[in-house]
């Protein structure tokens, strides 16, 4: 494991370099830890990068920051600091912390401590691990848990027995990390996490927290699998509600996870969408206004995200337009512009197997959603309109003529509005 700093590109390697080097002048020990040590044994892509302090994180970032003229951030009331480096990179540095928990779900009561202590505070053993990056015993692997031999053994296995109580939100980590990398909960860890599902552990944690993880667990390549996993453990009673109808929901999320990638490619490259909606989307097609409702206040998202998944809601109305055997670009351009691109996503695997629907939608994206007027409403006002409403429609009747290819130029668009602010 000597060599497992190598493993980073050269970018990577000079930015923990430099934060070696000043930790070293102000004589403290700095690790970087997690996910990225996790993910750099396992020969996996990994950008996140933590760095844990033994010493006061903020005014080591601060440090860093002056000395290399770089942007940062602080937030005093969780310790930590985040550097922008020069390409971008974020790097999040933390003071190494012990912790204890007041009561199961609460939020941890944090101090100061050593890196042992705030490897010992986390989730698995294969998330325990830090490596050195002081130049001196730079490279230096801890391993206090034997979170290698478990990554080798494809275990997921939890510090402690408490570990599921102090923080539910681990049961969804758990399984999240489980079918990401195709490892198996171990046998104990396992026992104390249905131990922590029969005490109703997930009633101590406030529901955002839990609908944080489970958002993370839609973003996931394959999530279908996790809730299966979920859904076999009983896991899945944190949403309050049940889910109808969940197999046929898990055979579209099959569909839409081996189509997403190369979705993103084809029709969202500059403007990607956000595939946990399209699976939540799924996941809520059969539920009802008022059940939708009791979720969105329950877990408290966020109006944007609502409005979203709220538009899906419209899509056997938008599809059954869709099928129109004629319909010219602007009426497809009509029917889908109201939704979410995220909706639109969650139409197309519905009406996969209908190649007209999958083609007006594609073509929608691609041609139509794009195109917008040279002209806008301050030229109707010069051209003599004054009420907003009739701006509005004729703004629209335009670009659905040009979206028709009846209109291509500027002059035309001109002469156009013209012609229909004189008509009132
Ligand atoms: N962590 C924890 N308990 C939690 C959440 C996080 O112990 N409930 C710890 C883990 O050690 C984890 C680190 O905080 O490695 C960072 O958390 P996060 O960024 O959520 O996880 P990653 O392991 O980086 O996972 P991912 O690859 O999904 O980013």
């Amino acid at each position: 494991m000597k060599n497992l700093l190598s493993r980073l590109n050269q970018d990577i390697r000079l930015i923990l370099k430099d934060i070696g080097n000043i930790a070293d002048e102000r004589g403290v020990a700095v690790f970087v830890v997690g996910g990225l040590v996790r993910d750099l044994i396992l020969g996996k892509e990994n950008f996140d990068l933590d760095i844990v302090v033994e010493g006061d994180a903020i005014t080591m970032a601060e440090a860093i920051a002056k000395r290399k003229k770089l942007e940062w951030v602080c937030y005093r009331e969780f310790g930590t600091a985040t550097v922008i480096f020069s390409k971008g990179d974020r790097v999040d540095f933390a003071t190494a912390r012990k912790e204890s928990y007041a009561h199961p779900g609460a939020l941890p009561k944090v101090v100061a401590g050593s890196i042992h202590d705030d490897l010992f505070r986390r989730d698995f053993t294969i998330n325990a691990l830090a490596v050195r990056i002081n130049p001196v015993r730079l490279g230096v692997l801890i391993d206090d848990f034997s979170g290698v031999q478990d990554l080798k053994a494809k275990r997921i296995r939890i510090m402690h027995d408490q570990s599921f109580i102090d923080d539910p939100t681990r049961i969804l980590r758990a399984i999240r990390f489980e079918q990401r990398f195709n490892f198996r909960i171990e046998k104990h860890s396992l026992n104390m996490l249905n131990l922590a599902l029969s005490k109703k552990a997930f009633q101590t944690v406030k529901p955002e927290r839990i609908f944080e993880e489970f958002r993370k667990m839609l973003s996931e390549g394959t999530p279908q699998k996790s809730l299966k996993r979920c859904d076999s453990l009983g896991a899945l009673d944190f949403l309050g509600i049940k889910l109808k109808n969940l197999s046929e929901s898990l055979r579209l999320m099959e569909k839409f996870s081996y189509s997403s990638r190369p979705l993103q490619k084809k029709l969202f490259k500059d403007n990607p969408i956000e595939a946990w909606l399209v699976y939540f989307m799924i996941l809520v097609e059969h539920f009802g206004e008022k059940d939708l409702d009791t979720i969105f206040k329950r877990f408290n998202l966020k109006k944007i995200d609502r409005n979203k998944i709220a538009s899906s809601k419209q899509g056997h109305v938008v599809l059954k337009k869709l099928k129109a055997k004629r319909l010219s670009p602007s009426q497809i351009y009509r029917l889908l512009s109201p939704l979410s691109s995220e909706a639109i996503s969650f139409l197309r695997i519905k009406a996969a197997s209908h190649r007209i629907l999958v083609r007006r939608i594609d073509q929608f994206f691609l041609n139509y959603r794009a195109v917008a007027l040279s002209i806008n409403g301050n030229d109707l006002i010069n051209f003599g309109l004054s009420s907003g409403n009739r701006i509005g429609m004729i703004l629209a009747q335009i670009l659905d003529e040009k979206l028709d290819g009846l209109i291509t130029t500027r002059e035309e668009e001109i002469l156009r509005a013209k012609t229909l602010a004189v008509q009132g």
